[in-house]
C-alpha cells in the first residue's frame, strides 16, 4: 500500500513513513517493541542532552522506566514531567506546568521534548515545544489509536480555554513520530474502539481499499492484533501525511478529515464532553454526514450501510442521543472555527474512499440532527 517503507528487524517489522514538509519532514516509524531502542530512533536529530519526557501518570506507570531507561542508554539526561491524566487538563494550568518542568530541567533550544501519551499529551507537549524558546525540537511517542493515527501527525498542538476546545494552539512539527504497537496493549477497550473510529474515517473518506482491509480484519483489528494493525496503521499515517503535504495549516483541503466531525463536536460540547469519547461521537457524526449525503442524492444507501456496519462491528454508536435542542446544535455548528456565514463545509461521502465539500447551512445541519429525518435510510 501507498509509500510506507518496510524494514524487517529479525522476524519484527517496522515501517517508515515519510511526510514530506520541506525543512520541517520528519519520519514516522510504526512496529512493535520499539520503546526500549527509543534513544537509538533519536539519534541525529538533537545531541544528548536534557530530554524532557512530557507524561501523566498513567502512562508514566506503563512506560515511563522503559522509555527513561532508553533515553539514558544512548547518552540523554532524562527528566520527566507529569501533569494529570485527562482532557479536562489540556488547559492553561497544565501548560504552565510544563514549562515550569521545563525551566526547572535547565532545556535549552537544542534540547529534545518527548511526548509520551495519547493525543491529549501530544496537543498539551507539542504546543510547550512551539512556544518555550520560542521552539524546541519535540518528538511524537504516541500511545493511543487515535493518537497514533490522528493527533500526533501534522503537527496541530495546543490547549483548551474554558470558552472552547483547541482554541489556543500552534502548527509545529515533530521531528519524529515513533509509534510502539505494543503501547495498545494496555489500552482499555473502550479507547481502542473510539481510536478505531478514526480509521474508519481515513478508509471511508480516502481509500477503499483501507477500508476493505478494515472490513476483513474486524475482529483481529478489536483484538488488537499487531499484525492486522500495523498495515492499517501505517496506511491512516500515510493519508494523514499526503493530507497534511497538501494543506499544511488547513486553508482548505486539510478540512476533508473533519468528515463527521461538525455533529461529533455539537454532541461532544452539548453532552458536557462526559458521555462520550472523541471517536464516539466522531461514529455517530460520519453516520449522520453519510445519512444526509445519501438524502442529498450523492451516495448510494448501500456505500452509508457499509459504513454502519463497520462502526458497529467495532461496538460504537451510529444514532444521535435523543433529546438535543435543536436551536444549540445550530449554535455550536454555527460557532465551529470552520464555519463562515452560517454555511458550514459540509464534508459529504459519495462513495467509500471519495468525499466532496458541501455548503450547507448550520440550521440545516441542525434541523436534520434533530428530525428524525435521517434515521435509517
Ligand atoms: N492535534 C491533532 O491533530 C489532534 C487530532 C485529533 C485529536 N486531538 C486531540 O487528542 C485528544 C484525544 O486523544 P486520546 O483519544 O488519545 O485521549 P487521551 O490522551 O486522553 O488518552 C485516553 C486515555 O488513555 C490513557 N492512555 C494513553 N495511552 C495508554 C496506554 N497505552 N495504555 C493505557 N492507557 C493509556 C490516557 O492516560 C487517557 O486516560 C483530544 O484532546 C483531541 O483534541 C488532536
Ligand atoms: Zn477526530
Amino acid at each position: 500500500m501507498s509509500r510506507a517503507a518496510g524494514r524487517a528487524a529479525g522476524s519484527r517489522v517496522v515501517e517508515t513513513v515519510p511526510v514530506a514538509l520541506g525543512d520541517r519532514s520528519y519520519d514516522i516509524l510504526i512496529g512493535s517493541a520499539l520503546l526500549p531502542e527509543l534513544g537509538v530512533h533519536l539519534g541525529g536529530i538533537v545531541r544528548p542532552g536534557v530530554a524532557a519526557v512530557v507524561t501523566n501518570p498513567t502512562v508514566r506507570g506503563l512506560y515511563g522506566e522503559v522509555v527513561a531507561t532508553a533515553l539514558a542508554g544512548v547518552g540523554f539526561d532524562p527528566v520527566t514531567i507529569e501533569v494529570p491524566d485527562g482532557e479536562a487538563h489540556k488547559n492553561l494550568a497544565s501548560l504552565a506546568r510544563i514549562y515550569d518542568g521545563l525551566v526547572a530541567a535547565r532545556v535549552e533550544r537544542g534540547s529534545l521534548i518527548v511526548a509520551l501519551g495519547g493525543g491529549v499529551i501530544g496537543d498539551l507537549a507539542g504546543f510547550a515545544a512551539a512556544t518555550f524558546l520560542r521552539g524546541v525540537p519535540f518528538v511524537q511517542v504516541p500511545t493511543t489509536v487515535l493518537a497514533q493515527v490522528d493527533s500526533s501527525v501534522g503537527g496541530k498542538t495546543g490547549v483548551n480555554h474554558p470558552s472552547g476546545k483547541n482554541l489556543i494552539g500552534a502548527f509545529y512539527q515533530p521531528r519524529k513520530v515513533i509509534i510502539d504497537l505494543d503501547t495498545l496493549n494496555t489500552l482499555p477497550a473502550r479507547e481502542l474502539r473510539a481510536g478505531l473510529a478514526e480509521v474508519v474515517k481515513y478508509g471511508a473518506i480516502l481509500s477503499a481499499s483501507l477500508f476493505a482491509a478494515i472490513e476483513r480484519d474486524l475482529d483481529r483489528l478489536l483484538a488488537c492484533d499487531h499484525d492486522a494493525l500495523r498495515p492499517v496503521i501505517r496506511e491512516c499515517c500515510a493519508l494523514k501525511a499526503m493530507v497534511v503535504e497538501r494543506d499544511e495549516r488547513e486553508t482548505d483541503y486539510r478540512a476533508i478529515l473533519n468528515f463527521g466531525h461538525t455533529l461529533a463536536h455539537a454532541i461532544e460540547s452539548l453532552t458536557g464532553y462526559e458521555r462520550y469519547l472523541h471517536g464516539e461521537a466522531v461514529a455517530i457524526g460520519m453516520t449522520f454526514a453519510a445519512r444526509l449525503s445519501h438524502r442529498r442524492g450523492l451516495c448510494a444507501a448501500e456505500t452509508v450501510e457499509r459504513l454502519v456496519r463497520a462502526l458497529q462491528a467495532f461496538g460504537l454508536p451510529t444514532e444521535i442521543p435523543p433529546g438535543l435542542d435543536r436551536e444549540r446544535i445550530a449554535q455550536v455548528v454555527a460557532s465551529d472555527k470552520k464555519v463562515a456565514a452560517r454555511n458550514v463545509k459540509f464534508v459529504c461521502l459519495e462513495n467509500i474512499g471519495a468525499i466532496r465539500f458541501e455548503a450547507i447551512a448550520a440550521d440545516e445541519v441542525a434541523a436534520l440532527a434533530v428530525g428524525g429525518d435521517l434515521l435509517g435510510c
